[in-house]
């Protein structure tokens, strides 16, 4: 099997999945003010070293997504952040996109930027240890939005990036994410989901993406957050799969969801009623940021004395993931918290 493959199956092994670190200066300096925690490099660097220190985290994680900041940043000790991730027996990722720009002409509508510097980007994070990729595009639904254009000109740039990181021998994630912002119904989501992924998935195979070495990563679907109708676990999980097996190919060896904005407890829920009704031909995976780092932030709150507070929260809420892998999350595993 070829070594980006390898890698692929080893990101979706059985129970695990991915800890998404990759959060910008300006979101993890929201985040933390949220918990009052001065938002330094020192502190970030601090946050991340608890993360990812977790005891036995590599139980539930197979990989992390970090920040170009971090993927140069060292432990107290002074090992580089990709060596001792790995020696934690986890696999280190790097965000390589640079944000979601607008896009000109369509108000509203944004693009992610970066493809200009991204091969010699990628020759360096790979020289720093990394082993596999993340971009993001985001589409937004909301009056007249998105538009068939600028749902096109995210796919080319997905497309156009997960060739660059398969030519530079790193596993790409592939991200194009329907935000959960406004009012739309589930429905709604539904419709523009798979137009997205159905442009991806044209874009990646015109540009010869090998789909067996990459994998994807895209919202669950899920109504707007203000939407008054809100469904439960079930339907957001037969939804979901209905519209990923009409539209993700069967190469793809597996679908990693991003939270998005759901609750941790949600999150985890959709993922379970997904692996309830299974049968799918790729993994059915998480790679979380939000639904993973929340509790540990409110438990951590800035204070090394509560470093161990803060690692029992991730560690919960991984080992909630995983049984959520298997079908076996139940409710009642909250309150073992
Ligand atoms: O690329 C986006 C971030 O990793 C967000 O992940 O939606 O699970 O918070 P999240």
């Amino acid at each position: 099997m070829n070594e980006l493959e390898t890698m692929a199956k080893a990101l979706v092994a059985p129970g695990k999945g991915i800890l998404a670190a990759d959060e910008s200066l300006p979101t993890l300096e929201k985040r933390f003010a949220a918990s009052n925690v001065a938002c330094t490099e020192d502190s970030r660097r601090a946050y991340r070293e608890m993360l990812f220190a977790t005891p036995s985290l590599h139980r539930f994680i197979s990989g992390v997504i970090l920040h170009d900041e971090t993927i140069r940043q060292c432990t107290k000790e002074g090992v580089a952040f990709p060596e001792w991730i790995t020696k934690l027996g986890m696999i280190p990722g790097i965000k390589v996109d640079l944000g979601a720009k607008p896009l000109p002409r369509f108000p509203k509508e944004r693009v992610t930027q970066g493809l200009d510097t991204l091969a010699d980007r990628l020759a360096e994070y790979k020289q720093l240890g990394a082993r596999f990729t993340k971009w993001r595009a985001v589409i937004e639904i909301g009056d007249g939005l998105p538009t068939s254009f600028a749902i096109a000109a995210n796919a080319q740039a997905l497309a156009r990036y997960a060739a660059l990181s398969q030519e530079a021998g790193l596993m790409p994630m592939v991200e194009p994410e329907v935000l959960m912002t406004g009012n739309h119904t589930i429905e709604h989501c539904y419709e523009v989901t798979a137009a997205t992924l159905r442009s991806v998935f044209d874009a990646l195979m015109d540009h010869r993406v090998v789909l067996e070495q990459m994998l994807l990563r895209p919202n669950m679907i899920v109504p707007g957050l203000n939407c008054p109708d809100q469904p439960g676990p079930d339907e957001v999980a037969r939804k979901t799969l209905h519209c990923l097996r009409r539209v993700v190919p069967a190469a793809v060896p597996g679908v990693m969801f991003l939270s998005g904005g759901q609750t941790p407890e949600r999150a985890t829920a959709h993922l379970h009623a997904m692996n309830v009704i299974g049968r799918t031909p790729w993994e059915l995976s998480f790679s979380f940021a939000r639904a993973l780092q929340e509790p540990v932030l409110k438990a951590w709150g800035g204070d090394e004395a509560k470093t161990s507070a803060g690692q029992k929260a991730l560690y919960h809420r991984a080992k909630c993931n995983c049984a959520a892998r298997y079908a076996k999350y139940a409710r009642d595993m909250e309150r073992q918290g």
